[in-house]
């Protein structure tokens, strides 16, 4: 019995080793929720390591106790390897605990321990089995319970394996060229988030912190966005935010709005927001999101308000330490417009991968960073390896068409550039030559009709008689209210959203759509 305990633990003792070493290098799966599982179950498996060491050390301690003889130079290797994996796991517990990004550091304490567990139960079941076998033959019972142990150990490593590449591939996010179908298929229920912080960002921009509802999960990227439906003065007012916080956090998630002149939306927020607000939301939704598989360089390209996204993209590389080269080039007129600067401040002084590159075009005298508008002198001496970035743009309309000019004259594969528009809606049409009077709308879905009028948009129609069809860019650019067009016609003024697939199912964007004749939706 003994040696089954003892065969078992030094086997246990080895796979746990190796098991977060293996864990440890190769990364720890590419969604929140899997890097969460990955993560958990390293640290279990090194407290049980931990454990294990221990209670072997206890025993040796006990078996060397009052020994009168010279040491053996197996039992000194022993020994001394067994000293050296003490300090080796405190300085990887620390490592881990404090510095977490230094993943090379990290990597080599991982395989000193795992090379010293090794080595040390090797050392002890080759003498064991040396000793117990008779010349010329085999210990048939030790054999069988170390085989029957490896087999445990392999069908474990097996079922572990599985489990992970399943949580891999369900974690993997769109490829750059991922067209809208995903937004067609989003779930389009809604959560009710409660307001539970505020927190001033600048002077004309706050972050507030959303709580989930109990048990509720939201399985969002890092970078993508949510439609809210704000209740401003008894209506219904649908805007979109991006997500500010990782997506690592389960409970909660942060917009931040800035002040918009005359902003009806944003205003509010500004101004009237208070914890205990309640608010419905849908989501998430966007294709500009960050992709640990593909994206091994990033350049985040923001100007005001469009650090939103670029932020939740950094706390989430931050938060599970993923090994990307990142640099952000953020545009605002003055300091005092730079939206998360402590953040942004504190993330450069602790993370080598990262650089901070703001750009000021109204600073102030004792400004001494890049000055004037975003330029290719800027981009040509802040980028590196320019050709392996993947391009994250966000931010005004003129400002993102500016970049993206940029990053064209310096041969950017336009593939390789992602960009998110928070521009304004289009709304409804001053020069329509479409013709007049009211036409007929019915939601099939939800069993609704009523009338429309061609000057507005069908998505403003639908919000009017209390069909929410999910928006976002409300610009015909993000796919987010993609929605079959079941009978009848639609001009679209812009459809950038929808690719030649999409169209062939009858697929509209209701944002940019104004009707043609009588008309049926599959919402
Ligand atoms: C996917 C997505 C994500 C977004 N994320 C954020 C975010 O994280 N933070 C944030 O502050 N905003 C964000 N926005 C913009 C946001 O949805 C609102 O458009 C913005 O807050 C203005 O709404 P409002 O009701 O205050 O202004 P409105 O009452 O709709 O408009 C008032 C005036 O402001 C103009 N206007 C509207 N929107 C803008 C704008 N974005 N910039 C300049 N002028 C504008 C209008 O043309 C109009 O003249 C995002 C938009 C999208 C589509
Ligand atoms: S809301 Fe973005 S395309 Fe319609």
């Amino acid at each position: 019995m003994r040696i089954v305990i003892s065969l078992t633990s030094a086997c246990l003792f080895v796979f746990l080793a190796g098991f977060n070493l293996w864990s440890m290098l190769t990364g720890h799966g590419t969604s929140a929720r899997s890097a969460r599982f990955w993560t958990q179950a390293h640290r279990v498996a090194g407290y049980l390591f931990i454990a294990l060491f221990a209670i072997f050390t206890y025993f040796m301690f006990l078996r060397v106790k009052g020994w009168q003889d010279e040491f053996s130079p197996r039992l000194l290797l022993h020994i001394s390897l067994a000293l050296s994996l003490a300090p080796l796991l405190l300085v990887k517990v620390l490592v881990a605990r404090y510095q977490k990004a230094s993943r090379a550091l990290l990597s080599v304490l991982g395989i000193s321990i795992f090379t010293a567990a090794f080595t040390l139960v090797a050392l002890n079941v080759a003498a064991h089995f040396l000793r117990v076998a008779a010349p010329g033959k085999v210990p048939r019972g030790e054999s069988a319970v170390f085989v029957v142990v490896v087999l445990i150990m392999a069908a474990i490593a097996l079922f572990g394996r599985g489990l992970r590449s399943e949580s891999m591939s369900s974690g993997k996010t769109l490829s750059l060229d991922t067209g809208p179908a995903q937004n067609a298929s989003t779930q389009r229920e809604s959560l009710t988030l409660t307001l539970a912080r505020v927190e001033p960002q600048t002077h004309d921009a706050k972050t507030l912190r959303f709580l989930l509802p109990p048990n509720a999960t939201l399985a969002a990227r890092p970078g993508q966005f949510l439609t809210f439906q704000w209740t401003i003065d008894g209506k219904l007012v649908p805007r979109s935010y991006s997500i500010s916080s990782s997506p690592t956090q389960a409970g909660y998630i942060d917009i931040t709005p800035k002040r918009v002149a005359n902003g009806r939306v944003s205003q509010f927020l500004n101004d009237h927001a208070h914890p205990g607000l309640t608010v419905k939301a849908q989501g998430p939704y966007g294709r500009f999101c960050f992709d640990p598989a593909r994206d091994k360089r990033i350049v985040l390209i923001a100007g005001g308000s469009g650090i939103t996204p670029m932020m939740a993209i950094l706390h989430y590389i931050d938060d599970l330490c993923i090994p990307v080269d990142s640099t952000l080039v953020y545009c605002v007129r003055t300091e005092r417009d730079l939206i998360f600067r402590t953040d942004l401040e504190a993330l450069q002084a602790r993370s080598r991968n990262f650089r901070y590159v703001p750009v000021l075009s109204q600073p102030g005298s004792d400004w001494t960073g890049w000055k004037g508008r975003l330029r290719s002198e800027i981009l040509d001496r802040e980028i590196q390896r320019t050709m392996e970035s993947t391009f994250f743009l966000c931010g005004p309309s003129a400002f993102m068409e500016h970049s993206h000019a940029l990053l064209r004259d310096m041969a950017v594969d336009p593939s390789r550039i992602l960009r998110e528009s928070f521009g304004s809606a289009v709304s409804t049409d001053k020069n329509s030559v479409l013709q007049p009077g009211l036409l007929k709308l019915d939601f099939a879905r939800s069993s609704v009709a009523c009338t429309i009028s061609p000057d507005k948009t069908v998505l403003e129609s639908s919000e009017n008689n209390g069909v929410l069809i999910p928006s976002g860019c409300r610009q015909g650019s993000c796919g987010t209210c993609a929605t079959r067009l079941l009978k009848g016609n639609v001009h679209m003024e812009y459809a950038e959203a929808l690719n030649d697939d999409l169209r062939a199912q009858g697929y509209i964007l209701p944002c940019v759509s104004r009707p043609l004749s009588d008309i049926t939706l599959d919402a």
